[in-house]
């Protein structure tokens, strides 16, 4: 089966003075119909602009200037502005990591949510307030008739992201981009909401790529993983197999910095932090941080090799297999 979303080889760049920087690297992944998929890696990756790039919402001067984005078998990137707007309401939503910024603080989120159903659908103003309901009732709202009325000051964190979530849903998309959907909560909102996100995927065939630095996050969500570092992917596979037994030394760097329970004596962190964009080093750019560095690391970006089922890694260690 055709995947629903399907990049290839994304390129989206800023000017600058000694030529365009790549945020986004030649980047490729998909997604299938209902899968839940995670994007991971730490802030300053690539991670939301590739989201945004799909969508066609990078802000100028930032400019996708290579590659094909096809969703249900179009290609985004040739689409008219008009019908790249409809497929942005009508089929694939995307909820950000600040609920707050998405919301106009001087209406009811009812009101809100009413207007998402009122653009996707031809229905009347009391029909999409009851639509609006249910909306809220789907994603978990204990007090639905209280939050219709509430404007989002009077609104927690939780409630908001719940509320932005019903908003995306009005229009049934068929795939939802969530960019760090549960930093801004507390770890039981978090497990509620990734418990609400498992329903959504369950009752209405919904895809999710869903973008954290949180791997703890995508241990207990995701079906595949793509792991990026300084606008490429570096690493790809199935959830199960990638976390316990990751191949690429940036992947083992990111789960030995995870805390885990019972574990004794410091966490190892990744030694120095991701670089600007300006000063990506050459060849591999996880280089200069890698404890497995060696100077044919630094002389090209290294190949997409296969290893193992479903499984790839830009790696060089894996060049004649298993290192
Ligand atoms: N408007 C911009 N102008 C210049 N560089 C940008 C801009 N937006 C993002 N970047 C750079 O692109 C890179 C990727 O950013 P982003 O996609 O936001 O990363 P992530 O979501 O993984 O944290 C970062 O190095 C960031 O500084
Ligand atoms: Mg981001």
């Amino acid at each position: 089966m055709e995947p629903l979303l399907e990049v290839r080889d994304l390129v989206t760049a800023f000017p600058a003075p000694a030529g365009p920087l790549r945020a986004v690297d030649g980047v490729s992944l998909e997604v299938r119909r209902g899968e839940a998929v995670a994007l991971v890696g730490e802030s300053g990756s690539g991670k939301s602009l590739t989201a945004l790039s799909v969508l066609r919402l990078v802000a100028p001067p930032g400019r996708v200037v290579g590659g094909t984005v096809a969703f249900e078998g179009r290609d985004l990137l040739s689409l008219g502005e008009r019908e790249m707007c409809a497929v942005r309401g009508a089929r694939i939503a995307m909820v950000f990591q600040e609920p707050m910024t998405a919301l106009n603080p001087v209406l009811t989120a009812g009101f809100q949510v009413a207007e998402a159903v009122l653009a996707h659908e031809g229905v009347s103003r009391k029909e999409a307030r009851g639509r609006a309901r249910d909306l809220l009732v789907s994603v978990n709202l204990p007090d639905p008739d209280r939050v219709l009325d509430a404007y989002p000051h009077e609104l927690s964190g939780g409630q908001r992201q719940r509320v932005c979530i019903a908003m995306a849903l009005a229009c049934r998309p068929a795939l939802l981009l969530a960019d760090e959907p549960t930093t801004a909560l507390d770890v039981t909102l978090q497990a509620q909401f990734l418990d609400l996100l498992d329903r959504l995927r369950r009752e209405m065939g919904l895809a999710v790529l869903l973008i954290t630095h949180d791997l703890g996050v995508v241990a207990r969500f995701a079906e595949r993983v793509y792991v990026m570092y300084c606008g490429r992917v570096v690493e790809q596979g199935p959830a199960a197999a990638l976390l316990t037994d990751p191949k690429h030394p940036y992947t083992r760097g990111l789960l030995a910095s995870v805390p885990r329970r019972g574990a004794k004596g410091r966490l190892q962190a990744i030694p120095g932090g991701v670089p600007r964009l300006a000063e990506v080093p050459p060849g591999c750019a996880f280089g200069p941080r890698c404890p497995r560095f060696t100077e044919a690391c630094a002389a090209a970006v290294p190949p997409v090799l296969a290893v193992g089922e479903g499984r790839e890694v830009r790696c060089i260690l894996y060049r004649g297999g298993a290192p």
